[in-house]
């Protein structure tokens, strides 16, 4: 609490805002100090200052260290190809005099609305230039190209490239479609059994037993978890606590389904519930939302419902129940909505889960593979966002060749329209890379980063 209030004084002197102060400590919102608006990225996490900033709040490395708290594994997962460790290298001093890529804030600024654009970044997108001028000399297909096309035409990112670097390009740029051979990967049925769990009580909070109503015991006992062994008290009274209760938090789920509760929690839908501030709710959101968007908070319940659990409910109907922006309404008259699988495809998929369509969660929560070859939904609708050539290998590369993947991810308009036509760009690079006839020397390295 004194670091708060010490926190605040030296803010409102150094802002001179002391005005406001009285009026901030009674609301108890700081986000009267904000110099500006905070970034996509974090503005709903922005009334917890704390988060990045120390008492002396524009300390450099209690900000970077801030930064890299929340992201570094993100960036390591990704083969960061500028980490830090680039940097901090004597031969490259000279780079760094000119741009300091050690730290994060160099190039992700906070609130400084008119300064940043897609993904926080803050400098101009002619950035590479300061430290790759004599590319153009390097290479004969880069001579003359502007700089500010380096990372904005589907070519390069400045940190994650598993799927634009060269021998990536020369690997896979002759693929074709897949798109009557593809599979879902299939979701692995019940281990955790009640008996595995211990559960087996189902005593109400005063004592006697819960009585379950005609409805709600046949929704339950049609329902997945009836079927997994888990009875009522698994989720009303999980055994560690043992009381009853209506409300079943996030924890709770979590307790039983730990790869998505992590994915939930590092995502922009969890974001607020693991910053402990009040649920995320529609009416805060930026971007476009329904105005029948349920407004009670987002946890697990908001897309799998009570006691019903569809997946193929919670991967499309769910988000339309909130997302209205244009890309997402534009969804269901897509092919990719439109489309059903040849006869055959994957039917032990269709059995259990329902869903054998594309939908939004085939996108933005993929079936992954995780430890132990078990696939699981990655929660994390964040993970393959931006930059969105992310979503190729996991995603677009079940179906579609990597050049198609590329040239469509790159069209912002494409994008908009959610994919109801062939991409109008074309970008070159695979061209460029499958026109070097021999792979380079640094094929085998690369190779092996690939997984
Ligand atoms: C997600 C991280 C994050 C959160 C949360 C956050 N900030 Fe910041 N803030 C930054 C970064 C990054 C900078 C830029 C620092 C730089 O340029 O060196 C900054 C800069 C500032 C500055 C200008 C500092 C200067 O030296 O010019 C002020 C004032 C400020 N923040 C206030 C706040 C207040 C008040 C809150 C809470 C209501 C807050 N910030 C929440 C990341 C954050
Ligand atoms: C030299 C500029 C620069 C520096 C330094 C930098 N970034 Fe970035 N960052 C970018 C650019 C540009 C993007 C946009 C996507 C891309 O090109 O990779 C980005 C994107 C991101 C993203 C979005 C997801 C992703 O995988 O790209 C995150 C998260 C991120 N940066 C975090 C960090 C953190 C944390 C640090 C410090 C450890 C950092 N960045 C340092 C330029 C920079
Ligand atoms: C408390 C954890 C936390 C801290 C501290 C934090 N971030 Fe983030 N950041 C997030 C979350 C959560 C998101 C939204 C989800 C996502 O985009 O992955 C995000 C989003 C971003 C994005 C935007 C990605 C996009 O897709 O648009 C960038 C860039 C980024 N952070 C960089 C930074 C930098 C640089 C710092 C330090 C100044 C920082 N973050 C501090 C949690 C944090
Ligand atoms: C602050 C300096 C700096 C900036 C800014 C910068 N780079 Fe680099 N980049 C480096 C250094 C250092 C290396 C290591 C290899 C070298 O010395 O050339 C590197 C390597 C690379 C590589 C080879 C990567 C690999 O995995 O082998 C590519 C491609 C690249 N940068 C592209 C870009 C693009 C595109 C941008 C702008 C989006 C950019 N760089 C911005 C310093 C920078
Ligand atoms: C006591 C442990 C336990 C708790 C608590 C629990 N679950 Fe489950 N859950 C299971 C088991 C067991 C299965 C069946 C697993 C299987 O068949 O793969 C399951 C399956 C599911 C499925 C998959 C449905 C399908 O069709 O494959 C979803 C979704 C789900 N749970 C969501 C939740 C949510 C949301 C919560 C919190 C409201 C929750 N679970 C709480 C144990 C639990
Ligand atoms: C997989 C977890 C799970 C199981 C198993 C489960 N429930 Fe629920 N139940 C929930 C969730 C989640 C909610 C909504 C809680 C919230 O909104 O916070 C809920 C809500 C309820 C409510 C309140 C409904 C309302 O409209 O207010 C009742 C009553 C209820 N459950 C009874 C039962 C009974 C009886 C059983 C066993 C037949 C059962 N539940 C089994 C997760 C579960
Ligand atoms: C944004 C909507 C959304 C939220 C919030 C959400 N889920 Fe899911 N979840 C889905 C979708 C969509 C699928 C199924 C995707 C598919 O079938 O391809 C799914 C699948 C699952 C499955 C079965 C597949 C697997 O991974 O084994 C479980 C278990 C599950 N969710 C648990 C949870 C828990 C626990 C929470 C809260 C921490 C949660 N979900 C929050 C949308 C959501
Ligand atoms: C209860 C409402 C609700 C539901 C259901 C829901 N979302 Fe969201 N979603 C939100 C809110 C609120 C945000 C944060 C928006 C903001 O901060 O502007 C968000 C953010 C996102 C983002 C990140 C956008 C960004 O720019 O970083 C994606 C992607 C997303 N949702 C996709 C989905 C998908 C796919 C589903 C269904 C599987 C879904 N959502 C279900 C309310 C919801
Ligand atoms: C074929 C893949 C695909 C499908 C299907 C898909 N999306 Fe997206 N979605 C994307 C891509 C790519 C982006 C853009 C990421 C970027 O570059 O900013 C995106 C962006 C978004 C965003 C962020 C918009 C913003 O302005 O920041 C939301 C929210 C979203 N999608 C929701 C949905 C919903 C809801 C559905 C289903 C109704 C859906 N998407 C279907 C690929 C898909
Ligand atoms: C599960 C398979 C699958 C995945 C994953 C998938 N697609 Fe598709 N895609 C299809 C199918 C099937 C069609 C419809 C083809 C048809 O109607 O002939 C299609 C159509 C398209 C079209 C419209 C083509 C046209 O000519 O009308 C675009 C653009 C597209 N996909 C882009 C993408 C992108 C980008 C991704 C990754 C973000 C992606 N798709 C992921 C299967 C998939």
């Amino acid at each position: 609490m004194r670091a708060f209030v010490g926190w605040f004084l030296a803010l409102s002197v150094a802002l001179g805002l002391s005005a406001y102060l009285a009026r901030a400590i009674t609301v108890g919102d700081r986000r009267l100090f904000l110099p500006g608006d905070t970034s996509s990225g974090h503005h709903q996490i922005e009334e917890r200052c704390e988060l990045c900033h120390s008492e002396s709040f524009s300390d450099r490395e209690t900000i970077q260290a801030s930064c890299v708290d929340c992201h570094a594994t993100e960036l390591d997962e990704v083969d960061d190809s500028h980490p830090r460790s680039k940097f901090t290298d004597p031969r490259n001093s000279d780079r760094v005099a000119i741009l300091d890529a050690r730290y994060c804030v160099t190039c992700h600024r906070e609130h400084a609305p008119d300064a940043t654009g897609a993904m926080g970044l803050t400098l101009p997108e002619d950035y590479c230039f300061h430290c790759h001028q004599d590319v153009g000399e390097e290479r004969e297909t880069h001579v003359g190209l502007p700089f500010d096309g380096c990372a904005a035409s589907g070519c390069h990112n400045f940190h994650d490239n598993r799927s634009l670097y060269e021998d990536f390009l020369t690997r896979h740029g002759n693929d074709g479609d897949l798109l009557e051979a593809f599979r879902f990967a299939v979701l692995p049925s019940g281990e955790r059994t009640l008996e595995a769990l211990g559960i087996a009580r189902m005593d109400a909070p005063n004592g006697s037993r819960w009585r379950p109503s005609a409805r709600e015991l046949s929704i339950w006992s049609n329902a997945i978890h009836a079927r997994g062994g888990v009875n009522c008290s698994g989720c009303h009274a999980p055994t560690d606590r043992g009381e009853w209760s209506l409300g079943v938090p996030v924890a709770v789920c979590g307790e039983c389904h730990e790869p998505q509760r992590a994915g939930f929690a590092a995502s922009r839908h969890g974001m607020r519930w693991v910053a402990e501030l009040d649920a995320m709710r529609p009416s805060r959101a930026r971007l476009a939302m329904r105005e029948t968007a349920p407004d009670g908070g987002l946890d697990c319940v908001s897309c799998h419902g009570e006691h019903v659990f569809d997946l193929a409910y919670a991967a499309t109907e769910a988000c339309l129940g909130c997302h209205s922006d244009e890309h997402s309404v534009a969804f269901e008259a897509s092919p990719h909505a439109r489309f059903e699988p040849a006869p055959g495809t994957s039917p032990e998929a269709v059995e259990k889960t329902g869903t054998d369509r594309i939908t939004c969660a085939t996108c933005h929560l993929p079936r992954v593979v995780g430890p132990g070859g078990r696939a699981y939904v990655e929660h994390n609708q964040n993970h393959n966002l931006r930059p969105n050539e992310k979503m190729i290998r996991d995603v677009c590369m079940d179906c579609h060749g990597l050049s198609f993947s590329i040239d469509a991810l790159a069209d912002r308009e494409l994008i908009r329209r959610n994919f109801d036509r062939s991409p109008e760009l074309h970008v070159p690079s695979i061209d460029w890379a499958l026109g070097r006839v021999a792979p380079d020397s640094n094929s085998a390295r690369r190779k092996d980063r690939e997984d």
